[in-house]
């Protein structure tokens, strides 16, 4: 696959931001009264939902500063909520007055974040919620239809189906044409209509001729680059490219009723899961309606950068480093330098096993490239017998040198 920087691409930013942000509540799903997977989520009217529409004006909005933060912490990519599921885009579109546009902030965010990223590096994506719970033709959600069930929805007419399609494509179509390269489109929402509704070959077809390196994620059925576990990392790695998306607390959009906030810790424990098994980690942030990042996630995105700063080289453009039996941890590599992931405490020392014994030229701590005392051993006959016999490696490792996130020794293999 060409697209090979997302196979390595380890961090990215998601952004889940939209009007009613304004309002504190997590995005869009309060609309429809909730959902079980979001346990902090409101039920709000519809109509006071979408009321913040007409007056969004984050004067705090400051994509350059969120692009230096995602720099900070070494994300090679950052993907923003351009429309959700309320159906408010945060770009200028002809399709609709439902846009920034007709607000008093008026400018396209969507153009203003691409610009700063991209100035930073990091590739660009967009999220698009394909369901549209405001647009007439969906047709929009109403009152009356709480409680939302998956199984009983509002479905259009066919006529209706058809003016929806066509807007939706053309919206994807102004995304796609009017801001330079987009690396990812993020679909989302498609579970409300049948893959035949969605016309997901054709979709597919237009974004590929749009843009031909794009990578699509797996929530346009049938047509994803990669697969998108949503708040877990899979227990075994899946086959293919993937990408686990986090929250920092348990909400998507800025929602001041969810103090429930993972450690900066757990957070870069994840991290090192994640590089460990090959995938990408794309940790969410929620902007409040100015356009600040909250404190709290503020607080551990420096954490994770802090940390990073010491240690990125044992996550960014790695691969998988050893089976789960060779060391308890996740691992990771880089040519002959393996990376080893202390999610625990050691006591004394810690065994790799399976390894080339005879090869391990050194062993050092990452964070300061102190070096580390070891001892080997293998079969007793291998160690006579075969000049490059596979063995277990136990390595000292004093306290004095535990990182209070994660500890990253490296062993040098010659
Ligand atoms: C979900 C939710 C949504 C969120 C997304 C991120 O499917 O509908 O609110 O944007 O997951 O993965």
């Amino acid at each position: 696959m060409m697209n090979n920087w997302f196979n390595t691409a380890r961090l990215g930013m998601f952004v889940h931001w939209g009007h009613s942000s304004q309002q504190e509540c997590e995005l869009s799903w309060p609309l429809v009264g909730g959902v079980f997977s979001l346990p902090f989520c409101q039920d709000i009217p519809v109509e006071k939902y979408h009321s913040t529409a007409d007056n969004f004006n984050p004067q705090q909005y400051n994509p350059q500063e969120w692009a230096y933060l995602a720099k900070s912490l070494g994300m090679k990519y950052a993907i923003l909520t351009a429309k959700h599921h309320d159906g408010f885009a945060l770009f200028h579109t002809q399709e609709s007055d439902f846009s920034i546009a007709s607000t008093p902030y008026k400018k396209d965010i969507v153009r203003e974040f691409i610009d700063a990223m991209r100035s930073e590096g990091l590739r660009i994506g967009l999220y698009f919620s394909l369901s549209d719970w405001h647009h007439p033709d969906y047709p929009a959600f109403t009152e009356a239809d709480k409680p939302y069930r998956f199984d009983k929805l509002p479905q259009p007419t066919p006529q209706q189906w058809e003016r929806y399609l066509q807007f939706l494509c053309n919206q994807i179509r102004e995304l796609l044409s009017n801001y330079g390269q987009i690396d990812i489109i993020w679909f989302d929402g498609s579970w409300e209509r049948t893959l035949e509704q969605w016309q997901v070959q054709e979709l597919a077809k237009i974004i590929r001729e749009l843009q031909p390196n794009i990578l699509i994620n797996d929530r346009l059925p049938n047509c994803g680059d990669f697969a998108t576990p949503e708040q877990f990392i899979p227990s075994h790695p899946p086959a293919h490219l993937w990408e686990t998306c986090l929250t920092i607390n348990e909400s998507w959009g800025y929602n001041s009723d969810d103090h429930c906030f993972k450690s900066s810790r757990q957070l870069i424990h994840t991290l090192c899961e994640v590089a460990g098994k090959g995938g990408n980690l794309l940790l969410n942030v929620s902007p409040m309606g100015n356009g600040q990042i909250p404190p709290e996630q503020l607080e551990r995105l420096k954490d994770i950068a802090d940390w990073m700063s010491q240690h990125s080289e044992s996550i960014l453009d790695t691969m998988p480093g050893l089976e789960p039996w060779q060391f308890y941890g996740p691992s990771t590599r880089k040519g002959n330098r393996l990376y080893l992931h202390l999610l625990m405490q050691p006591y004394e020392t810690i065994s790799v096993r399976g390894i080339p014994i005879k090869q391990v030229k050194s062993v050092s701590v990452l964070a300061d490239g102190t070096p580390l005392n070891f001892t080997s051993r293998c079969a007793i006959m291998d160690s006579l017998l075969n000049p490059n016999p596979l063995g277990e490696l136990t390595i000292d490792v004093p306290e004095s040198l535990i990182n209070p996130y994660v500890t990253v020794i490296y062993i040098d293999i010659e």
